[in-house]
């Protein structure tokens, strides 16, 4: 292949990289590709690679020369420091108008400050999440990507094609500039941990209380997958108890250890909902549930000293309990899938993003690892009200909530006497506890205010007139200025339902 001819060309040969390359170029785009060691380049272009419209580059100089104008690098390399080494080796021999992508799980304000440094020499920067894994990678990943408009129309063209499609629609739609891409990438990825670790509290539940056994959790969760709880978790979780482990001919679920780690991207959205006064408990009792898990040998000590509850065999109906925890996995879902779509809200304000909750959900349908048949219903939340402050308001999910509620506490509660730990189970029935009361325990919290003398009052509100800043309007706050107040959208919904 002679020079300048390659449509896009992608640092960072691990698997991921390796499968976005076959993926663009089974789509018809031709691919430059370069790794820091050219071992695992020559390896690349001689075996995967081999035989198609891939071009393999030795140094960063000759990469560059094999790309067209404008030029589209994309980088698939650890987030962090080895993202600013590719950009620091690769943006000096780039041109203005040119575009590099991140496609890694980097850090949103880490994106924000790439953005403005290269926007000094004209070249586009794009955060772009990636979901779905190496099968995502190669068969069609949901794609998250943040930057300028005008670079979103320099890339659309590959990313539309490249990403899953779902009903004809791709997965990949514009999120918003500079950090917004891998903002909601991060936020995915927090709500991938709260639905992993739901699923692991229903499992808890239909192991140790309902005392069933692996064929009968396969069994179970593919019957799930039928229904409203269809998704791509829900049905590798079925596909998991089937496996054996090869050693003990045991099932892989009984002696596989439980230790979770994490890379970091569930406690970044913990970070930013503190920052943000958003509550999503249960994302961060999904992360905390990973840092118990992850102190395996302290759990292993205390377990000999602490003391165990005394608990009786459960003589209950075993198939009531069983929809019973199907129940509270739907509700509790719904009530995490409100709480990062709500933190997801308040950055964009935040920010100025000006996300569009409902491309989120719709491309969050196919590809990535959270992909689900509820995110259709999520959809047509916010096509009905694009300003919804909470999902759980929307009628739809208010109706399923009054279907399972019951059975939510039936299964908690019955977890809770069989001393077994549903951290996020509970989070979630908790949030709904509270934000569905007008009125709730913290006034206990607050001294009962003295009313202020009259000539004192009319002073103290003439002060709050000029210098309280929440007084003025949110323009001059510097906020991005919104068509309707959360008050107003409430009374709003309100009245739709007195209909
Ligand atoms: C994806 C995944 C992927 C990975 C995360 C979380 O969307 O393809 O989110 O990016 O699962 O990095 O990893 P940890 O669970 O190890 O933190």
């Amino acid at each position: 292949m002679t020079p300048n001819q390659c449509d896009i060309g992608l640092i960072g040969l691990a698997v991921m990289g390796e499968n976005l390359v076959l993926n663009m170029e089974s789509k018809g785009f031709s691919v430059a590709v370069f790794n820091r060691t050219t071992e695992v380049t020559d390896k690349f272009a001689a075996g995967r690679g081999r035989n198609k419209n891939i071009q393999p580059t030795r140094t960063m100089e000759e990469f560059v020369r094999a790309l067209k104008r404008p030029r589209k690098a994309m980088i698939m390399v650890k987030a962090g420091a080895p993202v600013d080494a590719v950009i620091n080796q690769l943006a000096p021999l780039l041109e203005k108008g040119d575009v590099i992508i991140d496609g890694g799980n980097s850090l949103f304000t880490d994106t924000q400050r790439r953005g403005k440094e290269l926007e000094q020499s004209g070249i586009h920067f794009v955060g772009c999440g990636v979901s779905g894994g190496e099968e995502g990678a190669l068969k069609g990943p949901s794609l998250m990507p943040g930057g300028s408009r005008e670079s979103w129309e320099i890339i659309a063209p590959i990313f539309r094609k490249i990403a899953a499609q779902v009903e004809g629609e791709p997965c990949c739609r514009y999120m918003g500039p500079d950090g917004a891409g891998h903002y909601v990438k991060m936020v995915h990825n927090g709500i991938e941990y709260g639905d992993i670790q739901l699923i692991c509290e229903a499992y808890a539940i239909l192991k140790d209380i309902a005392g069933m056994d692996a064929p009968e959790l396969a069994g179970t969760f593919a019957e799930w997958n039928k229904g409203e709880l269809d998704s791509y978790l829900i049905e590798i979780t079925s596909q998991i108890f089937r496996k054996i482990d090869p050693e003990t001919g045991k099932p892989l679920v009984d002696v596989i250890l439980d230790k979770a780690g994490q890379k970091g991207t569930g406690i970044w959205t913990l970070q930013s909902a503190i920052k943000q006064s958003i509550v999503i408990s249960t994302i961060n009792a999904a992360v905390e549930a990973r840092v118990i898990s992850s102190r395996k040998e302290e759990r292993v000590e205390a377990s000999k000293i602490l003391p165990q509850p005394k608990v009786e065999k459960f003589e209950g109906d075993r198939a009531h309990l069983v929809d019973a925890v199907r129940d509270a996995l739907y509700a509790s879902k719904i009530v995490s899938y409100a709480q990062g779509m709500e933190l997801l809200g308040t950055a964009s304000t935040e920010y100025r993003w000006n996300l569009n909750l409902g491309d989120i959900a719709t491309i969050w349908r196919g590809g990535c690892i959270i992909r689900a048949k509820f995110l259709n219903r999520i959809v047509e939340a916010y096509q009905r009200d694009p300003m919804l402050p909470n999902l759980l308001l929307d009628r739809y999910f208010t109706d399923i909530i009054e279907r399972t509620q019951h059975n939510w506490r039936i299964a908690v509660s019955t977890a809770v006497l069989h001393g077994v730990a549903v951290p996020a189970f509970s989070a979630s029935l908790a949030y709904f506890d509270s934000y569905r009361q007008a009125r709730l325990s913290s006034r206990i919290k607050n001294r009962p205010k003295k009313r202020p003398h009259r000539k004192r009052q009319r002073r103290i509100t003439r002060v709050n007139r000029v210098a309280r800043p929440s007084r003025l309007p949110r323009q001059a706050r510097g906020l991005p200025y919104l068509s309707e107040s959360r008050a107003t959208r409430f009374r709003r919904i309100l009245r739709a339902r007195a209909v």
